[in-house]
């Protein structure tokens, strides 16, 4: 029996912590800083995500075995390194990678020259800093529009810019190389435009064997039919109805096997999720993106998929021991819809008091941005709720999603109606 500890405060963590929490294998599970979801499920401790010495007198105080480290900024951050290096941490298991192997999603610079190293499919590409400017723009002169600049660094999310004509490009290249996104954009990856339809694949991996979780496809604009701002997500649908079997074997054979294998042939350990961000061009995968982290909300809908014991994997990946799992997945289909707070992704309220938990049935809501106040939940976040239900369809998953969206009240509620539009 664990004492578990993830770390984390959205969507994501709270459908780990749902799952988790499933498994005979826990005792006691801990959640720092959590949200009003994940208090039901276990206990939450108000220290944040980047808070190295606050999680390690949580990891104390409360014996915790295990630590699932749900965002990439304290990996990226070196959290499973203060673990490794700290005399009484340094046996705690630490699902997540350490420095080295983060720098997957830290360094989108480290990922190009990574997948360049082992001959991994991705766009073709040029990084530059502020001295190569002329370099860059002699780069760009070569390419077609549209234009893809992407700061080397964690940019929250919003450091890819994608630009129509060769003019503005220029511009935007050398305002991101002055600092528009701080010291991200210190270097910037100009890359190829590629056009194809998206998915989100992820693997949980002791650095050595892994094992595939269920695929998924996120909807990343505010407005229906993929249009207006990018957000952090408006729902997820997993499987993914153009992932066959034979598109997933080439995922695997040409994406997969080359980036756990490279990362051990080039000595960096790993152990934690591994998210391929794909895109599917004229039927061949090829990769837009790393992340070290799960995927959301892809989380709040893959996580309804796996029936194995998810304890049993994360010990695996942390311990070495992931050839011996196997992973058993339904096939039922799961989708998940976010509610989010009227703005969203501009600015927008939070405390606004939320009703109607208790009318719906059969979606299990993951909580995103919410908070307890004195007797009543209110939002706390621009993402607010994901409604996740199950279906023998995605059209019926949905359906049952969205009858439960209806139900959920607060002022702004915003959500989309048309996810899988485009399957
Ligand atoms: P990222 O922040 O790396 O996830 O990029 C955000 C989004 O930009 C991706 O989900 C893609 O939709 C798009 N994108 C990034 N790189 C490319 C590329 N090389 N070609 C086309 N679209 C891209
Ligand atoms: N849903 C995309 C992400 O988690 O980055």
């Amino acid at each position: 029996m664990l004492n578990i500890l993830i770390v984390g405060s959205g969507g994501r963590e709270h459908a780990l912590a749902w799952k988790i929490k499933q498994s005979s294998k826990v005792n006691q599970l801990f959640i720092a800083p959590g949200n009003a979801g994940t208090s039901v499920l276990g206990e939450n401790i108000p220290v944040g995500v980047s808070d190295f010495e606050g999680l390690k007198k949580v990891v104390l105080e409360k014996q915790v075995d295990l630590v699932v480290v749900g965002p990439e900024v304290p990996l990226v951050e070196g959290l499973h390194d203060f673990f490794i290096a700290d005399e009484e941490l340094k046996n705690i298991r630490v699902v997540g990678p350490q420095k080295h192997g983060a720098m997957l999603e830290g360094s989108k610079d480290f990922s190009k020259e990574f997948m360049e190293r082992h001959n991994i499919p991705t766009a073709k590409y040029k990084s530059v800093t502020r001295d190569k400017l002329e370099e860059g723009i002699a780069f760009l002169k070569t390419m077609q529009a549209p234009y893809v600049l992407k700061a080397d660094g964690l940019a929250a999310g919003k450091g890819v810019l994608i630009i129509d004509n060769l003019p503005e490009a220029e511009a935007s290249l050398k305002e991101m190389l002055d600092g528009q996104f701080g010291a991200a954009s210190s270097k910037v990856v100009i890359e190829e435009f590629l056009s194809g339809v998206e998915l989100s694949v992820f693997v949980i991996t002791d650095g050595k064997a892994y094992q595939i979780l269920p695929e998924a496809k996120d909807y990343k604009r505010i407005g229906e039919g993929d249009t207006g701002l990018n957000t952090g997500g408006m729902g997820a649908i997993s499987p993914v109805p153009f992932a066959d079997e034979a598109f997933m074997k080439k995922i695997e054979d040409r994406i997969i096997k080359p980036t756990v294998n490279g990362l051990q042939k080039e000595g960096i350990p790993y152990n934690g999720f591994i998210f391929f961000g794909l895109i599917k061009v004229d039927g061949e995968p090829y990769v837009i993106e790393y992340n070290v982290r799960m995927g959301d909300p892809e989380t709040e809908a893959v996580m309804l998929r796996v029936k194995s014991d998810f304890v049993d994997l994360l010990i695996a990946a942390a311990d070495g021991t992931m050839a011996e799992q196997s992973i058993e997945i339904d096939d039922r289909s799961a989708v998940t819809v976010m509610l989010v707070s009227g703005g969203y992704p501009g600015s927008y309220e939070n405390g606004k008091v939320m009703t109607g938990f208790d009318q719906c049935e059969n979606s299990i809501l993951f909580h995103a941005g919410t908070k307890q106040a004195e007797s009543d939940i209110v939002t706390a976040g621009g993402r607010v709720i994901a409604v996740s239900s199950y279906g023998p369809s995605m059209k019926k998953a949905l359906d049952q999603s969205y009858v439960n969206a209806e139900k959920i009240n607060f002022e702004g509620k915003y959500y989309r109606k048309d996810l899988g539009f485009d399957l």
